[in-house]
């Protein structure tokens, strides 16, 4: 597990400007004007900083943006990072900045002197979320360390308090992006669910149901995509408690497929390797349920994860074969590939059999056909509920989380209309993930609030965002969390 970067608030103190090691962080706003603590660090600097202030550059320069002074004169720091930020700036883009910095700050300790800047835990907080790397795998010595920030404020205190809840956040988003990176032959289905009972330690209730269990249950549909696998599938119920004692919980529901090589229906060798990341329903639903324990949210949530390994072998599923779900409805699988739908109809089944839950929301890298829809700035979501639904919305605006609704609609269900079962597990290419969606939604009760997203083309992405360099981005964790906060907790 990678660790985060530990962050501290310190009382407001321009001593430490001249002696801070590593890099120091000074506020200048658009329209030149320097807090005292800007001004110290000019005059240490010889007037560097007015200098800069002064230049016809400045002009160009735009809030959130950073120009470093390398090897300033007058400090012991390596470098001197004047961070342009307007006084006014907002949650997100105070947000940024800190991701901003993050990307300056490799594995050198930083001091932030914030003066009074009003989301200073913004600050932060972004500069946790972009401070990540995932270089477990690479066997270099001297691999950067993840140093300490230190920011100097003037209300130390409370902002300590404002960014408690960020950081668990932070964590969450990083334990989701911990799985999603990982290959699948360190991640199994055995190893993904140890990880996931090692969550006990934060005061969940973990449970992890194995193929025995779930053929008594009748998932059928969920272990056919697991039979050619040499790995064992598995479900994984995990219970955050935190809120009133008999209150229905949010239930969250994952793929978990550790690797789909799409079955018989094999998938063509070029970039098969992504699929390594055909898991991440299931790494939201874990980081969520992380940063919910860590951050003790009053609301009760329930994460189930259906942990499978989709492989071609003898004993593996067939195209043309007919299974029959826990709910009871039969499925003809015409293509293997298409597997995560049938992963997640019985887990939703069981959610809201065993559960009962005030809503449900599965998360899915479900299918490509959203990546050409979307591309990789939006999540597709699609939902059942208009007040759940604009909830969420709402909620994934206010992290800068891309999501954007898709329809459903009985034109859509009806092309997975089969000859010989109650349906197919495809309706062909046209609006691919709107039959995929349509497909769930069979499993869906009629009084369950429910959303779907499709995050195939958020979970990860080969170019660096704004909150995280390449690969995993962990998308969704931030937006779940804030909506568990807004609908589900009391206060
Ligand atoms: N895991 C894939 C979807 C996917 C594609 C995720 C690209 C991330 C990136 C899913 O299981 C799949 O193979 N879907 C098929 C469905 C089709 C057979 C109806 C697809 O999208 O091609
Ligand atoms: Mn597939
Ligand atoms: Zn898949």
């Amino acid at each position: 597990m990678s660790m985060i970067t530990p962050i501290q608030f310190v009382p407001m103190d321009n001593e430490l400007i001249a002696t801070a090691t590593g890099r120091v962080v000074i506020l200048v706003t658009p329209d030149g004007k320097m807090n005292l603590a800007a001004r110290r660090a000019n005059r240490l600097c010889k007037g560097a900083v007015a200098r800069l202030v002064e230049s016809d550059k400045f002009g160009d320069v735009k809030s959130g943006q950073v120009v470093t002074l390398n090897w300033p004169a007058g400090l012991q720091a390596e470098a001197l990072d004047i961070l342009i930020l307007d006084k006014r700036a907002t949650k997100t883009e105070t947000r940024k900045a800190g991701a901003a910095l993050a990307q300056l700050k490799g594995s050198n300790p930083m001091l932030v002197m914030a003066g009074s800047l009003r989301h200073a835990a913004e600050l932060g907080f972004g500069l946790a979320l972009r401070d990540y790397t995932f270089d477990q795998h690479k066997t270099d010595d001297d691999k950067p360390k993840p140093a300490a920030v230190t920011i100097s404020h003037s209300k130390p205190d409370e902002m300590s308090a404002d960014i408690a809840p960020l950081l668990a956040v932070a964590e969450g988003t990083h334990m989701t992006r911990d799985l999603v990176n990982e290959p699948a032959n360190v991640l199994t289905t055995t190893n993904f669910a140890d990880r996931l009972a090692e969550m006990k330690k934060l005061g969940l209730k973990v449970e992890v149901l194995e193929e025995d269990a779930l053929e008594k249950l009748g998932m059928r549909t969920l272990l056919c995509v697991g039979q050619g696998s040499d790995s064992p599938s598995k479900v994984v119920v995990m219970q955050w408690n935190g809120g009133e004692k008999d209150a229905a919980p949010l239930a969250l529901v994952g793929k978990g497929v550790v690797f789909d090589t799409g079955g018989i229906s094999i998938k063509p060798a070029g970039g098969m390797e992504d699929m390594t990341m055909d898991m991440g329903g299931a790494g939201v639903v874990a980081g969520t349920m992380c940063a919910l324990a860590l951050r003790k949210a009053k609301a009760n949530v329930v994460g189930i994860v259906g942990l499978v390994e989709n492989m071609p072998s003898g004993n593996a599923v067939r195209p043309g074969d007919v299974i029959r779900s826990m709910k009871g409805d039969t499925v003809e699988v015409i293509n293997t590939d298409a597997e995560g739908r049938l992963v997640l109809c019985d887990i939703m089944w069981y959610a809201q059999e065993r559960f009962e839950p005030a809503g449900m929301i599965d998360l899915a890298t479900l299918t490509g056909a959203i990546i050409i829809g979307l591309g990789h700035d939006n999540a597709g979501v699609f939902s059942n509920d208009d007040t759940l639904c604009n909830a969420f919305l709402k909620a994934a605006k206010a992290q800068d989380e891309g999501a954007w609704r898709m329809p459903l609609g009985e034109g859509y269900d009806k092309l997975l209309k089969s000859r010989i079962a109650d349906m197919k597990n495809i309706g062909g290419r046209p609006a691919g993930s709107v039959t995929a969606a349509q497909f769930l939604q069979r499993f869906v009760k009629d009084d369950t609030p429910w959303i779907h997203l499709d995050i195939a083309g958020v979970a990860s992405i080969k170019g660096n965002t704004t909150y995280a360099p390449s690969g995993a981005t962990g998308w969704g964790v931030m937006a779940l969390n804030q909506l568990v906060q807004d609908q589900f907790e009391a206060e």
